[in-house]
């Protein structure tokens, strides 16, 4: 990882390893964003895009599915635990509109569960019209703050909050139509969908329903473009590296993140991942919080900047594992189990991928592994990992200890360390590293603060926290021995001052702004 201060990373490169785990996390094949990306340059060229419009699109491209996490427990909770497979399922239906989209749910929701389960679920769907447009407007927003983080501009940031809306007005969250629409957003809308009907459903079916939808869903002359250039344009891309194809298409000159806004944009990917699942607000920074501060104080000769970066990028293969895995109260199955274990697989697959990232992989990706050799996912052993290794599997484990998970309460410190020392005799954690590990855990203690951002208030922070968990107003209402009203008023009062209007964007500015997590 760089660490001179003048150095700077490429913001593409970045944004490319990103758009591979929301490939993972919308149950597409790993570089179907950098396929669109690639399509969609060459469509916005035919149609003479303006400047900013091509640059526009090439990052929109690659960030359009950014919010995938925002909704992902909610969305598998509906879908019998499995987000993924229901984003997957409902891709190349769901720019067909309203009745393609039920008509998926009719058949697909909830299927292999028991009739009972499917009935609920598909009932759910039919009884709860707003559903899509909740999901869609968190992942815009959502997919808008993280993007902003990442470091880009106005525009880029208003098409990324409009990429589910259709020409003919009727899409999501804005129901916005025609030019309305930015520019980059008609592109990458059909190149995306181009794309994939052509790879899941093949050339003939593909062009049949891209021109269904022409003119409703569609530009027409984004689609004639498509229709006119997509094969060649799919087909040079068969051969060769696609990401760097996709590295040298950026227009313009590069856009960069200086040296010390890396662990800025590596904090967006943090919170990125751990929306995955309420149990894992806070895990990734905290990690990373903890791992750097382990390095800095007792142990001079590791990289503590390289420590910190893989602490906040180390589980960005959990969102390829379907939420209800990582919220199941009871044992897991075998089969889940073993789609746990790929998590720091796909970690590494998409570290590996990015130059400036490659070299946090083999640290970020051996977070489970044991000293023993009973980790995962390599069952490496002892003398294959090195000190910044097993230190960061000492602070994950001590970290993930600490906070809530679907089957226990959080261990209080006391109690994390006890089991950490027990790892220590079972031979499975260093020694040294578990001792470093206490001994700045001590020191890390978060120190209280004399103020509320955006001028919360006490109790405006107490909702903000309970709506974090996922709580209905009605829940919070309960817990705080106040009417539901008063608790819907709160919320109208936080969403104001923090300037956003879901509940996925509120959890994301309590995580950014450190009032939720252990
Ligand atoms: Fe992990």
């Amino acid at each position: 990882m760089a660490t001179s201060p003048n150095e700077q990373v490429r913001l593409a490169e970045l944004v490319a390893a990103i758009s591979l785990a929301t490939d993972l996390g919308t149950g597409q094949p790993m570089e179907h964003a950098l396929r669109t990306c690639h399509l969609s340059m060459g469509l916005a060229r035919e149609v003479d895009a303006t400047v900013q419009d091509l640059s526009d699109t090439y990052y929109v491209s690659l960030l359009r599915f950014l919010g995938c996490t925002a909704e992902a427990s909610a969305d598998a909770a509906f879908n019998a635990g499995d987000d993924i497979s229901l984003y997957e399922g409902l891709a190349p239906s769901f720019m067909g509109g309203a009745f393609e989209v039920m008509g998926w749910m009719w058949r697909h929701l909830a299927e292999g569960q028991p009739p009972l389960t499917r009935g609920r679920a598909v009932l759910g769907a039919l009884t709860d019209p707003k559903g899509a447009e909740r999901s869609i407007r968190a992942h815009c927003e959502v997919g808008e703050m993280l993007a902003r983080r990442i470091g880009l501009g106005a525009p880029a940031l208003r098409a990324l909050g409009s990429t589910f809306e259709r020409w003919d007005g009727k899409g999501l969250p804005n129901g916005i139509a025609g030019e309305e629409i930015p520019a980059s957003c008609r592109i990458v809308i059909v190149a995306r969908d181009f794309e994939l009907l052509n790879r899941v459903w093949g050339p003939e079916t593909a062009t049949r329903i891209l021109l269904e939808r022409k003119g409703k869903a569609y530009e027409p002359r984004v689609l004639e473009a498509a229709l006119r250039l997509g094969p060649r344009l799919l087909a040079e891309i068969e051969d060769g590296s696609l990401w760097d194809t996709v590295l040298e298409a950026e227009p313009g000159p590069p856009l960069t993140v200086d040296e010390p806004r890396i662990d800025d944009v590596l904090g967006a990917f943090a919170h990125f991942t751990d929306l995955k699942s309420p149990f894992l607000y806070g895990h990734s920074t905290g990690v990373a919080d903890l791992a750097e501060q382990v390095s800095m104080s007792g142990a001079p000769d590791l990289d503590a900047s390289l420590l910190r970066r893989a602490g906040l990028v180390h589980d960005l293969g959990r969102v390829a594992v379907p939420s209800g895995i990582w919220n199941k109260e009871g044992p897991l199955s075998d089969g889940q189990w073993e789609r746990v274990r790929l998590h720091s697989y796909y970690t590494e697959r998409i570290l590996v991928r990015c130059g400036p990232l490659g070299k946090l992989a083999e640290v970020a990706s051996s977070h489970h592994e044991r000293m023993d050799g009973s980790g995962y996912h390599r069952r490496s052993k002892a003398p294959s990992l090195t000190a910044a290794t097993r230190l960061l599997a000492t602070a994950d484990m001590f970290r993930a200890m600490t906070e809530p998970r679907p089957h226990r309460s959080s261990l209080s410190p006391s109690h994390a360390a006890d089991e950490l020392n027990r790892a220590c005799r079972e031979g499975k954690l260093d020694v040294l590293s578990a001792r470093a590990v206490l001994e700045a855990a001590g020191e890390t203690r978060k120190p209280g603060r004399s103020a509320w951002p955006e001028g919360l208030t006490d109790r405006e922070v107490e909702v903000l926290r309970l709506l974090a968990t996922g709580l209905s107003n009605k829940h919070i209402a309960r817990r705080l021995t106040v009417s539901p009203k008063t608790v819907g008023r709160h919320v109208e009062h936080i969403y104001g001052k923090i300037g956003v209007s879901t509940r996925a964007g509120a959890t994301l500015f309590a995580m950014e702004q450190g009032l939720v997590g252990a």
